[in-house]
C-alpha cells in the first residue's frame, strides 16, 4: 500500500518573513525624507537667487541707501560714479565699508559687489 499523499506536511509558513525588509524598506523612505528636508534649504554657496544687479541692490543696499538710491539712512547714491571715477574706490568702500557704511566681504562674493556697484554707476546717475 502506497504512503498515504495526505501524510505530506505543507512546507512550513515563514511567519514574519518580510517583516524585517518592511522595517528596512520603511527605515530607507524616514531617512530619504529627512534628507530632502536637510537639503532642501541649502542652495550650495551663498545666496543664489542674489544674481543681477537689482536683486542684490534691493536685498542689501535699499533700507539704507533708498530703493531708487535717493538716500535714507545712509546717503543718496544719485551720481555716484562721479564721485567715484574710479570703480575700484567704490567697490573697496562696499567691500570694506566706511564709518557707517557695512562691509560686504562676508555678506557677498566680490563677483556679486562688483555687479551690484555696476548696479548703482548705471542707473542711479544725476
Ligand atoms: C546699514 C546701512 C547701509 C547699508 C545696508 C548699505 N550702506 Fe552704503 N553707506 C551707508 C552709510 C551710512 C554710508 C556713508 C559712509 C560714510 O559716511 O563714510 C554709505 C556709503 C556708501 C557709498 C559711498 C557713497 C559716497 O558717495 O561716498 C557707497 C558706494 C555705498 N554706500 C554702497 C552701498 C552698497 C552697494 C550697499 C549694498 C551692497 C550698501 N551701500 C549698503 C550705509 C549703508
Amino acid at each position: 500500500m502506497p504512503p498515504s499523499k495526505g501524510s505530506r506536511r505543507p512546507p512550513p509558513r515563514r511567519r514574519g518573513g518580510l517583516g524585517p525588509w518592511l522595517l528596512f524598506a520603511a527605515g530607507l523612505v524616514v531617512v530619504g525624507a529627512i534628507a530632502a528636508i536637510a537639503f532642501s534649504g541649502s542652495g550650495g554657496s551663498g545666496p543664489p537667487e542674489l544674481r543681477t544687479g537689482p536683486q542684490i541692490y534691493q536685498s542689501q543696499c535699499a533700507t539704507c541707501h533708498g530703493r531708487s538710491g535717493q538716500g535714507g539712512i545712509g546717503p543718496s547714491l544719485v551720481g555716484v560714479a562721479q564721485r567715484f571715477p574710479n570703480i575700484e574706490d567704490q567697490i573697496a568702500v562696499v567691500t570694506n565699508g566706511r564709518a557707517a557704511m557695512p562691509a560686504f566681504s562676508a555678506r557677498l562674493a566680490s563677483r556679486q559687489i562688483r555687479t551690484v556697484v555696476e548696479y548703482e554707476r548705471s542707473h542711479f546717475v544725476g
